[in-house]
């Protein structure tokens, strides 16, 4: 079990083991907004503050760019915690935003 604590917030919930991040906070009542949940699509992705994770479950290969890997960016739906983490969530929704922008573009350009 493991702590993850959400930066600029009151969110402070316990894992059980093995559960991966999303799945914490959506048991908790502090879903994020997600894509594949399975590695695939970055949606989920959140910057780790304080703490390890692991991966007990494959991830896409180039989900992550190499400089969002070094500085601790983790795909949350994967993400098993192995130590207490502070993570921000900081940029989520904006970047949802910006993804979701261009899926509906996408499928207007689709449809005319
Ligand atoms: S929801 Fe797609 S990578 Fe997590």
């Amino acid at each position: 079990m493991a702590r993850i604590r959400v930066q600029g917030t009151e969110v402070d919930i316990t894992t059980y083991p093995s559960e991966t991040m999303l799945d914490a906070l959506k048991r908790t009542g502090n879903a994020i907004r997600v894509g594949c949940r399975r590695g695939g699509c970055a949606i989920c992705k959140v910057e780790v503050i304080e703490g390890t994770f692991e991966y007990t479950r494959p991830i896409a290969d180039k989900v992550l760019t190499e400089e969002e890997q070094e500085r601790g960016t983790c795909l949350t739906c994967r993400a098993v915690p192995t130590s207490d983490m502070v993570v921000s969530l900081e940029g989520h929704h904006e970047r949802v935003n910006t993804l979701l922008t261009f899926f509906q573009q996408h499928a207007q350009n689709q449809a005319g």
